[in-house]
């Protein structure tokens, strides 16, 4: 992590991504939510999609993990705005997972649209934090990366939104380069016709397959559980034992 990352796309996150992902999370990860009984784990928070979702949807408590702080900042923003009984619910934790060092504080973890952006490395110091901060028998969902490199050049163009007098917009190209994906972000602003700002931020993601995650997992005590109806979601069981405590909101 760099100190200023995603401080481009913080900004423009939400005015362009949100709705849409916000229906989505709820479709892949709501019931899940729904079921937990200790609490949920959101890794990779960003601006707090999932755990607006899991505060909704849940009776326990939610732990929201974002170690960015231009994605923090409006995270706290919105989490602000709750009344306050509900936003007893929700800490976060501003560091890695890794450093935020959980114990057993969920049987459920949501990992949405984080993995792809970990190196390898990374990715595997990962794996033994989640399976510390969940209990046995709870359930890691985590949204799979591409696959594979892509063969050509591949560009997203988010709608447009109005804001005031201004409409923003921007699109994201991804692109082969190495054995990473280089993922470029351009958002511009304009007013009556005209550029006002352009802005660009660029990522890197790291391609894995279903198999290689799975593999990787087991070696941390994970099993797979049935396919998901969404193949874009993989649902691991942290093994051994049925003793997931309950822990439930009034
Ligand atoms: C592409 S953003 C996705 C944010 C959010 N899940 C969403 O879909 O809107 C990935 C997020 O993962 C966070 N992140 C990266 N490495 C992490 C780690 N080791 N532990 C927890 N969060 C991490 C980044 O700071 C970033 O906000």
């Amino acid at each position: 992590m760099q100190p200023d990352d995603y401080a481009v796309s913080a900004e423009f996150y939400d005015v362009l991504q949100a709705h849409q992902d916000e229906i989505r999370v709820h479709h892949l990860y709501g019931r899940d939510a729904g079921r937990a009984r200790l609490g949920v784990l959101d890794i990779g928070a960003g601006t707090g999609r999932v755990t607006m979702m899991s505060l909704m949807e849940s009776r326990v408590g939610v732990h929201a993990v974002e170690p960015a702080r231009a994605m923090r900042a409006p995270l706290m923003t919105r989490l602000a705005s709750l009344p306050t009984e509900l936003r007893e619910w929700v800490t976060v934790h501003p560091q890695t997972l890794e450093e935020a060092a959980l114990h057993g504080v969920a049987d459920v973890a949501i990992c949405h649209n984080t993995i792809a952006c970990l190196a390898p490395a990374a990715r595997q110091a990962l794996w033994p934090a989640v399976a510390r901060a969940l209990v046995p028998g709870g359930s890691l969902l985590l949204q799979l990366p591409p696959a594979r490199l892509p063969d050509k050049d591949i560009m997203r163009v988010f709608p447009r939104q109005r804001v005031g007098r201004h409409e923003y917009g921007g699109d994201m190209l991804m692109s082969a380069d190495g054995d990473r994906i280089r993922t470029r972000f351009d958002y511009w602003v304009r007013g009556s016709g005209n550029a006002l700002r352009e802005h660009i931020e660029t990522f890197w993601m790291w391609p894995a397959t279903r198999a290689e995650l799975i593999g990787d997992l087991e070696k941390h005590g994970f099993a797979p559980l049935l396919r998901r109806d969404d193949p874009a979601v993989l649902a691991m069981t942290l093994s051994s034992g049925n003793n997931v405590l309950h822990s439930r909101r009034p």
